[in-house]
């Protein structure tokens, strides 16, 4: 039994594409996912775990196109989620076969609520499966993660048991999950250092955590693991993920940074110490928490921490003084810490194509020459409209381009609403469907998005059911683009959309229209799929 030499430093687990993507709404499609991974590796994350591998054909093709694509030599690990049955274990290792660094990660629940419950297994046969298993998934892979899913609320002799026995079997890291988010911090250290001294060969793998938020504590709670031995933790961007969602990455990172000397000696190091703790680039968790809100359409709520719209605002006149005479007064980090791009004024206009491709290249966005063409198409419209552009413009026209290069589908040609006090509101819309038709229709609603959405609704011919509308302003002024979010439902499903404009009008219908290709694309994955009418439509042509 070899002792694993651990390493002094946070090992970061993303689990923004498997745990953030069970989000009600927040599905993402193939190209997205990988999109979100390209931007995971930049941010410096250790382990991206891409997806669940045997949930669906989609699941499986985004680990595989993440690992071949994001997970080549020096790269970050790529993982796969799997529970603890040959099929899963199987599709998991076919789907990683071209990552340099696979790990599958595999999970049965121990908890006796679970066993008595769901599992319908004695405590005997969880642990000879979790054994058979890791060792299964270790004939395919070196790295094997394992995980007693609601550890915290296992009984504790029992969790020992399993961990020694899964560790014997082949795991190399072994995750503790506080699945339902019930721990408070001072448990969460206790259950930490329980596994640390009574479970014998713990110190020949890595230890993890994985939080919950159903208490708001799981940052809290991964940070009170490190401090008693954990060297791994799982966490997602903004924090996303099933019911409150998981300890966010931004969160655990900053903290890590920001209280650096309190956290040092928990790593054996000087309390001064100037080493990171973790690899990650802060200066690219702004951009990842930006591109992971647009593409799931969840909105990062005002005040959250680190990287809400207010967290670097300062309101009271009292503080705002103390932040004039000193920033330090107010301030426990800088904003370009985590790269929040100033809101400079920039470019106008006659600004032309080579400007608007610098000042992207600051931004860190390095686009192919098409895109930069659509991008610049765009700018121009805009400032058309809008006389200044800022950075946060640029940004939004960007995450536009990004969505709308992966939910290619029905088109949006045209929308002209006339409204007013004395007036129906009436949309007049234009719709190309996938096949290139194009359909127009002309509708009267209780306000100018709702005739819109009834307009486009009726070309479409989607059944869906509308359940969130919300609007945000990119910058202040008048003038300033609108960024529109909605979420719609159909049967149990949610999907969402997101796109900005200077019109809100024209940017509720480009967000409903990105919203119903997400829907119309899972349609036509689906074995029964629902059809379109639209090509039947009679206002169709040719
Ligand atoms: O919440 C949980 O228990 C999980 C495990 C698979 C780690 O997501």
């Amino acid at each position: 039994m070899s002792i694993r030499p651990q390493p002094d430093r946070v090992i970061i687990f993303d689990t923004t594409l498997r745990d953030g993507e069970q989000s009600p709404g927040a599905t993402l499609n193939v190209e997205e996912k990988l999109a979100i991974a390209h931007q995971l590796a930049l941010l410096g994350v250790d382990v991206i775990e891409a997806g669940f591998a045997v949930a669906s054909p989609g699941d499986f093709e985004a680990v595989k196109i993440i690992a071949q694509q994001v997970g080549g030599a020096g790269r970050p690990i790529i993982c796969s989620l799997a529970r603890a049955i040959p099929q899963d274990i199987q599709a998991a290792a076919e789907a990683l076969q071209e990552a340099d660094r696979p790990r599958i990660h595999t999970m049965i629940s121990t908890s006796d609520i679970h066993l008595k419950y769901q599992l319908k297994k004695s405590r005997s046969e969880v642990l000879a499966i979790a054994e058979d298993m890791v060792a299964y998934a270790k004939s395919f892979v070196d790295d094997v993660e394992f995980s007693p899913m609601d550890a915290s609320r296992t009984d504790r002799d029992f969790l020992y048991q399993v961990l020694e026995r899964a560790i014997a079997a082949g795991a190399t890291t072994i995750n503790i999950p506080d699945t339902v988010g019930y721990c408070t911090p001072k448990e969460m250290g206790t259950l930490i250092q329980g596994i640390r001294e009574n479970v014998p060969n713990i110190d020949t793998v890595i230890l993890s955590v994985h939080t919950q938020n159903d208490l708001g504590l799981a940052t809290a709670n991964a940070l009170a693991a490190m401090e008693n031995g954990v060297r791994q933790v799982e966490c997602t961007i903004n924090g996303i993920g099933e019911r409150a969602g998981n300890a966010a990455l931004e969160e655990i990172v900053m903290a890590l940074q920001v209280r650096k000397p309190y956290f040092n000696p928990y790593f054996g190091r000087p309390v001064d110490s100037d080493f990171p703790l973790t690899n990650i680039n802060t200066q690219e968790i702004y951009k990842t928490s930006c591109l992971v809100s647009q593409l799931t359409g969840m909105l990062v709520q005002p005040n959250k921490a680190i990287v809400g719209a207010n967290a670097f605002a300062h309101e009271s006149g009292i503080h705002q003084d103390g932040i004039l005479k000193h920033r330090q007064t107010y301030e426990i980090m800088e904003a370009a810490s985590i790269g929040l791009p100033e809101n400079r004024i920039i470019l106008g206009k006659h600004s032309g194509r080579n400007a608007l491709r610098t000042r992207l290249q600051e931004l860190g966005f390095d686009l192919s020459e098409t895109d930069l063409n659509k991008a610049f198409t765009r700018f121009k419209e805009v400032a058309d409209k809008k006389k200044e552009m800022s950075d946060w413009d640029l940004e939004a026209i960007v995450r536009d381009q990004i969505q709308l290069q992966v939910d290619s589908g029905f088109q949006l040609e045209h929308v002209q609403v006339i409204c007013g006090d004395c007036t129906y509101p009436t949309a007049t819309i234009t719709v190309v469907t996938p096949d290139g038709k194009i359909l127009k229709d002309a509708t009267v609603g209780t306000g100018p998005v709702d005739a819109v959405y009834q307009g486009i609704n009726r070309l479409v011919n989607i059944p869906n059911q509308l359940i969130e509308f919300s609007v945000q302003s990119v910058t202040e002024g008048i003038d300033a683009l609108g960024t529109v979010t909605v979420r719609l439902r159909h049967q149990e499903r949610i999907f969402s959309g997101q796109a900005s404009d200077t019109d809100i009008v024209v940017a509720a219908a480009y967000a409903y229209i990105n919203a119903l290709n997400r829907l119309h694309r899972y349609l036509q994955m689906q074995p029964n799929k629902l059809q379109s009418k639209a090509l039947n439509s009679p206002t169709s042509h040719n």
